[in-house]
């Protein structure tokens, strides 16, 4: 079942999206190389606690952190570590959530880590242009895949795949609700779209194969060829107009 969200609900999610939106972006100036994963963990967890809120990934099934930091070949879910040091080239995914008033918000993007080489750069643009694709049918009247096929459309258009063990998914009171929504699928499937309903909608992109693997730390994702996969995801609310992203600064485009 959705759970369709009133304003006061999604008034609610807003400050909870516009603080992991502001920490996200921070972190952009934060990342170089050198830097360990379990410095920027720091760096996100206590912002968040700052800010009066939860981060929302710590103790979440287990996890051991308050976000899930990805680099080059790691797709979703790598734990922050000491021993991770960020090097020149790499690319690195930052997924992170707040809890606020008992109600969550979910974001993640990818960064560069000084300079990266032009297929990094593509895979990472391709995958935050896909989010905006997909975005254009969070509007009442489209159905749930409609989403899904924005963004595979976009993805394979330009050469890369889709992940498709992991999904896009409705948020608010818990981080996962109904629907799940896969980041590839046939048009005009799925339940249609209504307002105050709020998704956290998140294609993970793959330079090569669109299949992973979980490490035996029992988190870890990683792509079954090596290659590199880069991350993007809002919580995006349906309205009777244009969808809101909830997780955005709206003076800065992309964050
Ligand atoms: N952010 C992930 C998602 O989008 C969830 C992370 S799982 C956690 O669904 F355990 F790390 F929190
Ligand atoms: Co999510």
């Amino acid at each position: 079942m959705i759970i369709i969200k009133s304003e006061d609900e999604i008034e609610i999610m807003k400050m909870a999206g516009t603080v992991i939106a502001q920490i996200l972006h921070d972190l952009s100036r934060i990342i170089q190389p050198g830097i360990t994963t379990q410095e920027l963990d720091d760096f996100v967890e206590q912002s968040i606690l700052k800010n009066g809120m939860i981060p929302a990934f710590k103790g979440y099934n287990g996890y051991p952190a308050s976000a899930c930091i990805s680099v080059n070949d790691e797709v979703v879910h790598g734990i922050p570590s000491r021993k991770r040091k960020l090097r020149e080239g790499d690319i690195v995914s930052v997924d992170a959530g707040t809890i606020y008033k008992g109600y969550y918000s979910d974001a993640a993007r990818t960064y560069p880590v000084g300079k990266i080489d032009e297929a990094a750069e593509r895979l990472i643009d391709v995958t935050r242009e896909s989010f905006y694709e997909g975005l254009k049918f969070c509007k009442p009247g489209y159905r749930l895949s409609d989403i899904s096929h924005a963004i595979q459309q976009h993805v394979e258009g330009n050469g890369f795949s889709v992940v498709r063990d992991y999904v896009g998914h409705g948020i608010g009171k818990a981080m996962h609700e109904d629907p799940q929504i896969p980041n590839y699928g046939i048009p005009d499937r799925g339940p249609r779209l209504t307002p105050g309903m709020v998704f956290a909608i998140e294609p993970m992109v793959n330079e090569g194969g669109w299949q992973v693997k979980v490490l035996p730390d029992g988190w870890t994702v990683k792509t079954e060829d090596g290659k590199r996969s880069a991350h993007y995801e809002n919580t995006v609310v349906i309205t009777e107009g244009e969808p809101l992203i909830l997780t955005t600064l709206s003076i800065v485009e992309g964050f």
